[in-house]
């Protein structure tokens, strides 16, 4: 399968693009099975998204939403849950009832690879949406993993650690452990959106897309994935092995 990439200016026209791409998605499949990621990327296209809800040129009220990865040992309303998150910056702005946000199972491995097998059950992913770590984690697939690991609960590595202390002040703020969908699942997904803003994504992503597949970075596994892989990357971020078009 190949992978295309896209070339935004910038962060807004990043999120114009993967808004737009979303939105298709989600009119040509009303009821589509859609992955969201948390993080700061895909914040602006949710709210473009939000805005055509709001509009009325878009409704995902038949969609169902699935949660990427949620930190361990959190309370029920902890300010650091990404469930949290993700209900706020997607699920109620877009106006999808709460019973179409499917969350993690945090009980464990068992729980996770039922929960592997429902989605499976029902087709797999129509379309993910998803963010890259600085260490080329998808989810928190970790360096390193493969393209066939399952949904499971991990250990977060220091760099992760301190990334996502940028979203709570400090890195004692941020938990050790977290549940993440797997690699194999997000491989099935029948279309990936990947997006990336930023200088700090540039090399990541040069390596997940031009150069070999390795677990050490595990999101260059998307070369390998089943369906339509798009990345959209803002100039800062934009690969300089790529002259724009299609790897
Ligand atoms: C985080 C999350 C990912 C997210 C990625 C990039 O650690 N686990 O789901 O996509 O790293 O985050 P950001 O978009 O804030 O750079």
């Amino acid at each position: 399968m190949s992978i295309e990439i896209v070339r935004a200016e910038g962060y807004d026209d990043l999120s114009r693009r993967a808004a737009d791409l979303v939105a298709g998605c989600i009119g040509s499949n009303p009821t589509a099975r859609v992955l969201i990621a948390t993080g700061r990327t895909p914040i602006g296209a949710y709210r473009v998204l939000a805005d055509g809800v709001t509009e009325g040129t878009l409704d995902a009220s038949g969609i169902t939403a699935y949660q990427l990865d949620e930190y361990l040992g959190l309370g029920p309303d902890d300010r650091r849950s990404l469930g949290g998150w993700a209900v706020e910056t997607f699920v109620r702005p877009l106006r999808i009832a709460d019973e179409r946000f499917v969350r993690l199972p945090l009980a464990g491995d068992g729980a996770l690879d039922e929960y592997d097998r429902r989605i499976r059950g029902d087709g797999g992913y129509d379309l993910s949406i998803l963010g890259i770590g600085e260490n080329g984690h998808l989810g928190f697939n970790e360096p390193p993993s493969d393209a066939s690991t399952a949904s499971r609960v991990v250990e977060l590595t220091p760099g992760t650690i301190d990334a996502n202390a940028s979203y709570w002040g400090d890195a004692a703020d941020v938990p050790r452990r977290a549940a993440t969908v797997g690699l194999r699942p997000l491989l099935e997904s029948a279309r990936i959106l990947l997006l990336a803003s930023g200088a700090r994504k540039r090399e990541i992503l040069e390596r997940a897309l031009f150069r070999p597949v390795t677990p050490d970075v595990p999101a260059s596994c998307l070369q390998h994935a089943r369906g339509e892989v798009v990345v959209i990357a803002d100039r800062d971020a934009f690969p300089t092995g790529s002259n724009g078009a299609s790897t």
